[in-house]
């Protein structure tokens, strides 16, 4: 990426080398075993800087076990991971941290009733004065937040309100400008738009551009193929702990994608049905719920 302006503060991510083919993060054949339930099995994946990397899958396929691994909250308990080429083992998401792997919850980490600027710096106060007389230093955490949410294009009215009265959209894009902003390298979020409506997940999706186009490696967590395909420079889909699909977006359609998450045979056989029925426009079926309302499958043929 052509970015010559990270150098605002302190912790500036690395990737000024071109060294775009290195992963930041590598798991290789990793796995994670709960007692005897097997989360995760056999599981390769690839972080670069300026890509975003899209983990996808139904619900308990092993989603949340993969980023725990890579953030620090769980070991991985087979295979290998690596953080710039160095097998690594975290005990605690600081560790990950102290690497430059930040982590943005569905659930956020804020204080609603607090003003957007303090939730900015919450936990990394600025401060400013010796010792002990040091205070907070209001002026400038006011003046930082305003400057990292504008350089990430977010422009929000007033940064006095209280955080909890912005939309969940707004949260997620404050918490991935506060994570560029502590030097993050690698940005992993967990269902950003889960939650939000077609607009706010569009707002949300151009932020996680955004954090690529800083050289930040995105792992975009989701179980939507579209919003996926929106962004992610790469697609891993995961099934019953296992990948069932590792591919770059020059080797897989939205279509293909689509039809990877949605339980593969399962839907084409249903769409080849469908396909008999005339008047109904396959194309025009892409999510596996839709299927299963049955007035999609009403057989309403012209003529
Ligand atoms: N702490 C845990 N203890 C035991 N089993 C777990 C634990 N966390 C997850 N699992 C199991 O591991 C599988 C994958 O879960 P998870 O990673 O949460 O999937 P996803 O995030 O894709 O929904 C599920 O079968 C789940 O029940
Ligand atoms: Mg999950």
């Amino acid at each position: 990426m052509t970015d010559d302006t990270t150098g605002t503060h302190g912790a500036t991510p690395q990737d000024t080398a071109p060294d775009g083919e290195r992963p930041l993060v590598e798991l290789r054949g990793a796995g994670k075993s709960y007692g005897n339930i097997r989360a995760l099995h056999g599981v390769d994946l690839n972080v670069r800087p300026g890509k975003v990397t899209c983990v996808l899958g139904d619900n308990g396929a092993g989603k949340s076990t993969l980023i725990k691994i890579i953030s620090g909250l769980h070991r991985h308990t087979e295979g290998e991971f690596l953080v710039d080429g160095t097998p690594v083992r975290f005990s605690t998401p600081r560790e990950a941290l102290d690497q430059g792997i930040a982590t943005v919850y569905q659930d956020l980490a804020v204080v609603p009733l607090m003003p957007v600027w303090r939730n900015f710096f919450l936990g990394s106060e600025m401060t400013k004065g010796p010792w002990p007389l040091r205070r907070l230093d209001i002026d400038r955490m006011k003046r930082t937040a305003d400057e990292e949410l504008r350089n990430m294009g977010i422009v929000l009215d007033d940064l006095e309100q209280p955080i909890g009265t912005l939309s969940g959209g707004q949260r997620q894009c404050v918490a991935i400008a506060r994570a560029v902003y502590f030097g993050a390298r690698v940005l992993i979020l967990d269902e950003p738009t889960a939650a939000l409506g077609v607009k706010q997940s569009g707002v949300v999706l151009k932020y996680i551009a955004a954090a690529r186009d800083r050289g930040l490696g995105v792992i975009f967590i989701t179980h939507n193929p579209h919003h996926a395909y929106m962004v992610g420079d790469h697609f891993s889909v995961l099934r019953l702990g296992t990948l069932e699909l590792s591919a770059a977006r020059s080797e897989v359609t939205l279509e293909e994608l689509t039809h990877h998450m949605a339980g593969g045979t399962e839907l084409a056989a249903l769409k080849h049905e469908l396909a008999q029925v005339r008047g109904v426009d396959v194309e025009e079926l892409p999510e596996a719920e839709d299927l299963q309302t049955p007035a999609a499958a009403s057989p309403e043929g012209k003529t």
